[in-house]
C-alpha cells in the first residue's frame, strides 16, 4: 500500500475525540507526508523581524529538506531565499545568523546581492548570463514584526490571517523589540505531540509549578465552544475600550486564533512573583493587568504578548520523533539588562515550563511507542483545544491526499 493510501485508511478508521493511531506519531512515511502536505505548503512563522536589525542581517533556517536564508536588504526589505548556490548547489550561509554585505558562496565565491541577484561569478565565459542565476526566492511576508515564510511554489492565502491578526499585534509594536534571550530545545517527540501538549492545560497543575503561579488553567478562558464567562467578557470590554483588540477569534478551519486573557489573580507577567518583568514596556499596551494576548497558528507557532514583553515560540519538525522548539523573549529595543530587567527573572518561568513540557512530550512519545498503546479519549472540556488541533490536522491531510489519490488513478 502506498503511504498515501495507508494514511487515508488510518484517517478513515479514526475515532474523533480520541488521540491518533500510533503510526501518526512515529512512522517515517507518515512523517514524510506531514512534511510534504503541511510543512512544505503552509505559511510558517520563522523569526521576529527585529532579529534582522540592519541591512545584511540574516538568519538561516531548516525545515525538512529545505534550507532557507532570511535576509534584510539594503532597501530594508526582508526577503527569503533557498540557501543553495545556483552554481553547483553548495549551502551559501552556514551560520545560524550573521551579518554580511553580500552573500558569498564558500565553495567558488559566487557572490549574490542581498536581494538575491547574482553579482559576480569568476571565469564563466562570455555567454554567461548572470541574470539567470539569482537565488531562488522563498515566499516571505512580514506581519506586525513577525516574519513568515512559505516553501510552496504557490503560497496559500496569507491575507485572511493577516487581517485578523494585525489589529491584535500592532499595539505590541514588535518591530521595536530586541531579543533579550533565546533558547532552542529538541524534544524527542513527534511534532503533533508537541502541539497536543501545547493546546491544553489539563497537564499544567501536575507539571508546571512556576507557570501555574500566573497562568490560569481554567479552560473556559480559551475554549472553542465555551460560553464566555463574565470575568473574561469584562476583560475584553475593558481592553478593547483602550484600543487593544482582545476578543476571541478563530479561523474558520481553526488554523489560527487570537484572544487576550487575564492572568491569574491580577498577575502582570510570567514571573515567579507575578509582577512585571521589564520596567520599560514593549508596545502601547500600558495596562499592567492586560494579561496575555495568546496567538496560535498551526503548524509553527504559539505566542504570548504581554504588557511588558512578548514571547515567540517556533516549532520545527526534525524527525518522526524529534521536534525543535525555539523560544525568543522580546523586550523593548532600548530596555537595558540589569536596569530595566533582570534576565533570570524574565526567562525563568518559561525556561522551566519548556523543560517540563519537553519531559511530558517525551514520556508521551515513549508510552505511545509501546505495542500496547491504543488511542485514548480527550477530555471534552479540558482538551477541546487538542480536539480542534487534531481535527485541523486530519481534515487538512484528508483534503490534500484525496485529490492526489484520485488524480493518480
Ligand atoms: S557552488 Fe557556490 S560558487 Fe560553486
Ligand atoms: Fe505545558
Amino acid at each position: 500500500m502506498s503511504a498515501r493510501n495507508y494514511m487515508l485508511a488510518l484517517l478513515a478508521q479514526r475515532q474523533s475525540g480520541y488521540s491518533l493511531a500510533q503510526p501518526f506519531y512515529r512512522d517515517p512515511e507518515i512523517f514524510r507526508l506531514d512534511l510534504e502536505q503541511i510543512w512544505y505548503r503552509e505559511w510558517l512563522f520563522a523569526i521576529p523581524s527585529c532579529e534582522l536589525a540592519k541591512a545584511g542581517s540574516y538568519v538561516t533556517h531548516k525545515v525538512g529538506d529545505y534550507r532557507v536564508i532570511i535576509v534584510r536588504g539594503a532597501d530594508k526589505v526582508i526577503r527569503a531565499f533557498h540557501n543553495t548556490c545556483r552554481h553547483r548547489g553548495s549551502i551559501l550561509c552556514k551560520a545560524a545568523k550573521g551579518n554580511a554585505p553580500k552573500l558569498v558562496c564558500p565553495y567558488h565565491q559566487w557572490t549574490y546581492e542581498l536581494d538575491g541577484r547574482l553579482l559576480w561569478a569568476r571565469d564563466m565565459g562570455a555567454d554567461f548570463d548572470a541574470s539567470k542565476f539569482g537565488l531562488k526566492p522563498v515566499h516571505c511576508r512580514e506581519l506586525a514584526g513577525l516574519v513568515y515564510i512559505c516553501l510552496a511554489d504557490q503560497a496559500p492565502d496569507f491575507d485572511a490571517f493577516a487581517e485578523l491578526a494585525r489589529p491584535y499585534l500592532e499595539p505590541h509594536d514588535l518591530a521595536n523589540a530586541k531579543i533579550a534571550h533565546e533558547s532552542t530545545i529538541v524534544e524527542k517527540g513527534n511534532w503533533k505531540l508537541v502541539w497536543e501538549n501545547n493546546r491544553e492545560c489539563y497537564h499544567c497543575s501536575g507539571n508546571h509549578p512556576a507557570l501555574c503561579r500566573t497562568f490560569p488553567e481554567d479552560p473556559s478562558l480559551f475554549g472553542v465552544d465555551h460560553e464566555t464567562p463574565e470575568k473574561l467578557e469584562s476583560h475584553f470590554r475593558r481592553m478593547e475600550a483602550q484600543g487593544w483588540p482582545s476578543r476571541y477569534r478563530i479561523a474558520d478551519n481553526m488554523q489560527y486564533r487570537m484572544t487576550r486573557i487575564p492572568l491569574l489573580d491580577g498577575a502582570e507577567s510570567y514571573t515567579m512573583d507575578g509582577k512585571i518583568a521589564v520596567d520599560r514596556f514593549l508596545g502601547r499596551v500600558s495596562d499592567r493587568t492586560a494579561g496575555a494576548l495568546l496567538k496560535f497558528h498551526y503548524p509553527t507557532t504559539w505566542n504570548h504578548f504581554l504588557a511588558d514583553h512578548s514571547i515567540t515560540f517556533r516549532v520545527t519538525p526534525v524527525g518522526p520523533m524529534e521536534t525543535e522548539v525555539t523560544t525568543k523573549w522580546l523586550v523593548h529595543k532600548d530596555a537595558v539588562e540589569g536596569e530595566d530587567y533582570d534576565l533570570k527573572r524574565l526567562t525563568e518561568v518559561w525556561t522551566a515550563t519548556n523543560d517540563e513540557d519537553r519531559r511530558v512530550v517525551e514520556d508521551n512519545q515513549n508510552g505511545i511507542n509501546s505495542p500496547a498503546y491504543e488511542p485514548g479519549p480527550y477530555s471534552p472540556t479540558q482538551e477541546d483545544g487538542v480536539i480542534s488541533f487534531v481535527e485541523w490536522y486530519c481534515n487538512t491531510m484528508q483534503q490534500r491526499l484525496l485529490p492526489t489519490l484520485l488524480a493518480a488513478e
